[in-house]
């Protein structure tokens, strides 16, 4: 079995549709491994998104990351990276297809409601950045 890393974003928690998007993300057969609820950090924003630190978004995606508590998730399915971005839906919600988290609770590019590994490599990362061993037996 496949695992991924995802997060229900500030934007999503705030209004209310972290219940609505966990009910899709089991809906979609994944297994929800481990669960935390944690206000992000700034140094933990930055860390876990320091590919992006040369990018002209980087502080206001830091800002944006570290704005209220996030949903931190481990995830677990056949094919869990392709299968979560498919359920995400593209990065700008103005572009991502019907029915996806972004579509559907997404406000604009940047407060995009959901994070989910690119890569299978990455997914391992980003799991253990916030995870421990023993909490995804
Ligand atoms: P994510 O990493 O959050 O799952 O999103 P992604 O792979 O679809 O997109 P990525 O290129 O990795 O960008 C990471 C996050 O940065 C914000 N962003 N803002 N203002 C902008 O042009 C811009 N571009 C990206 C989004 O929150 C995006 O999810
Ligand atoms: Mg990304």
């Amino acid at each position: 079995m496949d695992r991924t890393f995802a997060i229900i974003k500030p934007d999503a928690v705030a209004a209310g549709n972290s219940g609505n998007i966990l009910a899709l993300i089991e809906k979609s057969g994944f297994k929800v491994l481990a669960a935390r609820k944690q206000h992000l950090t700034r140094p933990i924003a930055e860390g876990f998104y320091a590919v992006h630190k040369e990018r002209g978004f980087f502080g206001e995606l830091i800002d944006f990351m570290t704005e209220g508590p996030v949903i931190l998730l481990a995830l677990e399915r056949e094919n869990a990276v392709a299968t979560w971005r498919e359920v995400m839906g593209a990065t700008d919600p103005a572009k991502a297809a019907e029915g996806t988290v972004r579509k559907l609770y997404g406000a604009n590019i940047g407060r995009n409601a959901s994070h989910g590994s690119d890569s299978d490599a990455n997914a391992a990362i980003e799991l253990a950045w916030f995870f421990r061993g023993y909490e995804l037996l």
